[in-house]
C-alpha cells in the first residue's frame, strides 16, 4: 500500500480520531491547528490512545511508536497544504470557519489533491463553492463516526460537481483504513444524522415531559433496540452543541417539526452543560455504574 501524505485540520475529537486511523494504515499525517498547542494536545491524544492499546495487548510497542512518528503537528496552513494528497476538515461545525478554511488550504494545494469535510450535516455543494471552480470536482464529503478508530463507518457525500474519480479515491482510502462506505446525495443531515437526530430529539421531548426517567429512557433502546447506548447517553457523547447544529441544519433544510432542537437541549447548551466534554449533559460525569 502506498504511503500517502494526508493534512488533518482540526485536532479535536474527531480530528485525532481521524489521524489515528490514518497512521496505523501507514500514511504520514499532519495534524493542523491554528494554535500549535491544540494540535501537540491531538497527538498527545492519539499517544495516549495507542498507549491503552498497547496495553491490551492490541499493538505492540514498536508499532505505537511507529505509528505515533507518522504523525506530525503544524500551525502553518499553506505549508502543510502544500505537501498532501488528501486534505480533511475536521473543525466543528460552522460554516464560515469551514469555508475560509477550505478556501485557503485550496490556495496552496497541489494539482490533484483532495479536499474532504467531515461536516456532519452542511451541503458539501455549498461548501465547495468557497473554492475556485477547478477545486470543485476534487471536494467531497468524508464524515467519520466517533470514536473514530472503533466505528467501522464513512457516510460519503457528493457534492452536485463532485468527479467520480474523487469518489474512487475516497473508497480506496477507506478500503485501507478498513472502512465501510455508504454514499448520500447531497442532503441536510445526509443519512445518519438524518435518522439518527430526529431519535435523540423525541427522547429529549421524553425526557423534558417526564415520561420516565433518563436511565429507563436508554434503557429501553439500549436492552430493548441492543443499541449500545440509550439516546440521552448518545447525546451527551456526541456533545450536546454539536446536536444542536446538527438539529438547527435539520430544521432550517428540512421545515420538519420533529428535526426542531427541543428546548431542553438549548438550555443545557446555553448553560454551558455540553455532555461528557463538560462533565454535565443529560447525566453528570463520571457517571456512577
Ligand atoms: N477512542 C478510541 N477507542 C475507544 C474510545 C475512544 N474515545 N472509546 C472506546 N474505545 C474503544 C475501547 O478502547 C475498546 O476497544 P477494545 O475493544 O479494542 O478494547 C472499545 O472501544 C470498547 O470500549 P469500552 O469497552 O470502554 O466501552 P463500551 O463497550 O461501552 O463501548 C463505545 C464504547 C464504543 C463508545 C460504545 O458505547 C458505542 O459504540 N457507542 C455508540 C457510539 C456511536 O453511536 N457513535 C456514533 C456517534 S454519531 C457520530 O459520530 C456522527 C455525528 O455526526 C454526530
Amino acid at each position: 500500500m502506498a504511503e500517502r501524505k494526508v493534512l488533518v485540520c482540526g485536532a479535536g475529537f474527531m480530528g485525532h480520531g481521524i489521524g489515528q486511523v490514518m497512521a496505523a494504515a501507514g500514511h504520514r499525517v499532519a495534524l493542523y491547528e491554528p494554535e500549535i498547542a491544540r494540535a501537540e494536545a491531538g497527538r498527545a491524544r492519539i499517544g495516549a490512545n495507542l498507549e491503552r492499546a498497547v496495553g491490551k495487548g492490541k499493538i505492540t510497542e514498536q508499532d505505537r511508536e511507529q505509528q505515533l512518528a507518522r504523525v506530525t503537528v503544524t500551525s502553518s496552513l499553506p505549508d502543510a497544504a502544500q505537501k498532501a494528497e488528501l486534505i480533511i476538515e475536521a473543525v466543528f461545525e460552522d460554516e464560515q470557519v469551514k469555508r475560509e478554511l477550505f478556501a485557503q488550504a485550496a490556495a496552496h494545494a497541489t494539482e490533484g489533491a483532495v479536499l474532504a469535510s467531515n461536516t456532519s450535516s452542511i451541503s458539501i455543494t455549498r461548501l465547495a463553492s468557497s473554492l475556485p471552480g477547478e477545486w470543485r470536482p476534487n471536494f467531497v464529503g468524508m464524515h467519520f463516526f466517533s470514536p473514530v478508530p472503533v466505528m467501522p463507518l464513512i457516510e460519503l457525500v457528493r457534492g452536485a460537481e463532485t468527479y467520480d474519480a474523487t469518489e474512487a479515491y475516497v473508497r480506496e482510502v477507506a478500503a485501507e483504513l478498513g472502512k465501510q462506505v455508504i454514499v448520500s446525495r447531497d442532503r441536510p443531515g445526509f443519512i445518519v444524522n438524518r435518522t439518527l437526530m430526529p431519535f435523540l430529539a423525541e427522547a429529549m421531548r421524553a425526557y423534558e415531559e417526564e415520561l420516565a426517567t433518563p436511565e429507563d429512557i436508554d434503557t429501553g433502546a439500549r436492552v430493548g433496540l441492543n443499541h449500545p447506548m440509550g439516546p440521552l447517553e448518545l447525546a451527551d457523547f456526541i456533545g450536546l452543541d454539536v446536536c444542536l447544529d446538527i438539529m438547527q441544519v435539520l430544521h432550517a433544510g428540512f421545515g420538519a417539526p420533529h428535526f426542531a432542537p427541543p428546548p431542553i437541549l438549548r438550555q443545557l447548551v446555553d448553560a454551558g452543560h455540553l455532555g461528557q466534554k463538560t462533565g454535565r449533559g443529560f447525566y453528570a460525569y463520571p457517571r456512577e455504574k
